[in-house]
């Protein structure tokens, strides 16, 4: 599985991080670190979790 992170539309919520802290990286200001993601299948359950918590649908995932 991949997340495809829309580092544009992060407004900073920082709830994808406080889902999953190991998977998504936040920069200095708080904001999604650019990239996209790729998640191991035993991490997916959490990943998907941070992802959908994204009010700005800033992390799409990759089906
Ligand atoms: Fe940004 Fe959404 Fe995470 S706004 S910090 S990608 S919860």
């Amino acid at each position: 599985m991949r997340i495809l992170v829309h580092k544009e539309k992060c407004q900073g919520h920082a709830r994808c991080w406080s889902m999953a802290p190991d998977i998504f990286d936040l920069d200095d200001e708080g904001y999604i670190v650019a990239g996209d993601i790729d998640v191991t299948p035993d991490d997916e359950k959490k990943a998907w979790r941070g992802a959908k918590s994204c009010p700005e649908r800033a992390l799409e995932i990759e089906k």
